[in-house]
């Protein structure tokens, strides 16, 4: 379906993010008609552009990397787009002007503020958008990660933009809700009827949620310093997940059921701190090694415009969380996160480990899992035990029925962006998270952020191109598990 008109405000919209997701984004629901006619992307930025300049730039900087022929499809793309420099730390009249001057006449509109810059930023932003008197009755506000470094630092935040947009016009974005994968979960919990009855504590032994990847943080230092992998990846994007894993059936597909079911999760979380973070949680940060066949450098040692400080040494670049949700349908699960820079491939995915057969007649066998991949090659894979052909002895063997989201549906899969912004575009809130869940999931992590800053020691150092530290292994082999490393098909 196609979105209403709109005007969208993309504040740091010549940023990476801007340039890297959201750009290419919409240039792909353009190509595939869901953007309306009328509707104009408006990069604001400090960098003194005129449209033509920002245009240039967007066909020299984004076009190559989509590799796209279409110059009709590139033409009328360009022509949504414009700049207005604007610079939100001093009193900037001339680009509030200019963006008031762009915006005159379509009041009557759908406007979203994008806010793809640092947080520090959001509330000078919001505070001109309302003294410039932009904030119209529907005007949206989009809000990127991170929100905040704690609850206290999220709070202030949501208070800020709570000032001057309503909760039901504040978007705040957490880009793998968006994913195919994560969509599909919920249709797989909630509109099959097998998977519920087995869906507990009596049925399953654990639940694995990984988000590993073989990038490095080359470039990143001034952000990655202060926010480690437990912020970065965990507060928001992997607790999202279990929270989808986790959550109760709501009663309908609405923007708050969901909501409220996932806040339900978050506050059933067990929390972990003093001396149980030492048992619970462990921390890595990698030194020099090799990926993908290529020597790589150490965190300390990554290419940057800053050098390294005390707070260098002491971030995780990993970090693994056994976690528990304290509720009838999850006592005694672990759920285990775990996520990483440069670790030996790039891998999303949520594993859900069965409890093996009571009484096994085989020799062999082993327990059956639903492998929920989220990238590469988005797809749903449920391994069972299966015979092997031949007339020797029957040993079950574990086999995948594997569900490819582009081979099934012959369609390409989209960005999570592109699904994300569409929503925004036509005012869906329920892939965004809510102001409460945000700052429920801070509650959680303040606790193990304490517990690290306090204690004596760094994270433990591991070798590019490996899977973490050897305590990543430990925090599931005391207990007889393992973490899911086979290659799929
Ligand atoms: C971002 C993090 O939110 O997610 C990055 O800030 C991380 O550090 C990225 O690389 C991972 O997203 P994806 O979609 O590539 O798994």
């Amino acid at each position: 379906p196609t979105a209403h008109v709109a005007d969208l405000v993309v504040f740091g919209g010549t940023g990476d993010l801007s340039m890297r997701k959201l750009l290419p984004a919409l240039f792909h629901s353009d190509r595939d008609g869901r953007l309306a006619p009328q509707t104009r992307v408006i990069a604001m930025s400090r960098g003194g552009l005129t449209d033509a300049d920002f245009r240039g730039k967007v066909e020299a900087e984004v076009r190559p990397r989509l590799h796209s022929g279409d110059d009709e499809g590139w033409a009328r793309f360009l022509g949504r787009l414009h700049h207005v420099s604007v610079d939100v730390g001093g009193p900037d009249h001339a680009g509030w002007r200019a963006l008031t001057h762009l915006l005159a006449g379509r009041e009557n509109i759908d406007r979203v503020f994008y806010l793809a810059s640092p947080p520090m930023t959001f509330g000078p932003f919001c505070r001109g958008v309302q003294e410039a008197g932009l904030a119209t009755p529907r005007s949206r506000v989009v809000l990127e990660k991170p929100l905040g470094r704690d609850l206290a630092g999220a709070r202030r935040i949501n208070d800020e933009v709570g000032a001057i947009f309503e909760e039901r016009q504040i978007f705040r974005i957490d880009h793998y809700l968006g994913k195919e994968t994560v969509q599909n979960l919920l249709v797989l919990r909630f509109a099959n009827a097998f998977l519920e009855p087995v869906w507990n504590s009596l049925w399953i032994d654990h639940v694995q949620i990984t988000a590993a990847e073989s990038v490095g943080t080359p470039g990143r230092r001034g952000y990655y310093d202060q926010a480690g992998a437990l912020r970065d990846m965990v507060q928001n994007h992997l607790l999202q997940l279990l929270c989808l894993v986790a959550m109760e059936p709501p009663s309908r597909n609405d923007r708050e059921s969901i909501r409220d079911e996932k806040l339900k999760v978050l506050q059933s979380l067990r929390q972990i701190a003093g001396t149980e973070a030492d048992r619970f949680t462990v921390r890595g940060q990698y030194v020099s090694g090799e990926v993908d066949g290529r020597a790589v450098p150490g965190y300390l040692d990554e290419p940057d415009h800053t050098a390294p400080t005390v707070a260098s040494h002491r971030v995780e670049t990993f970090t693994a969380i056994r976690a528990e949700v304290k509720n009838w349908r999850w006592a005694g699960v672990p759920f285990y996160l775990r996520t990483g820079k440069r670790m030996p491939h790039r891998r999303s995915e949520i594993v859900v480990q069965f409890k093996e057969v009571p009484h096994s007649i085989f020799p062999g066998g082993g327990p059956n899992r639903l492998v929920l991949r989220l990238g590469p090659s988005e797809g749903i894979h449920l391994h069972i035990m299966a015979k092997e052909p031949g007339a020797g002895e029957v040993v079950p063997r574990p086999v995948p029925l594997s569900l490819s989201f582009a081979d099934t549906f012959r369609a390409r899969v989209p960005e999570a962006y592109e699904r994300l912004l569409m929503d925004v575009l036509s005012g869906n809130p329920t892939l965004f998270m809510r102001r409460d869940e945000v700052e429920a999931a801070w509650s959680w992590i303040d606790p193990i952020i304490a517990t690290w800053e306090s204690g004596g020691s760094p994270p433990e150092p591991y070798a590019a191109g490996t899977p973490g530290p050897a305590a990543a292994r430990e925090l599931l082999g005391r207990s007889g598990r393992a973490w899911y490393e086979e290659d799929l098909p």
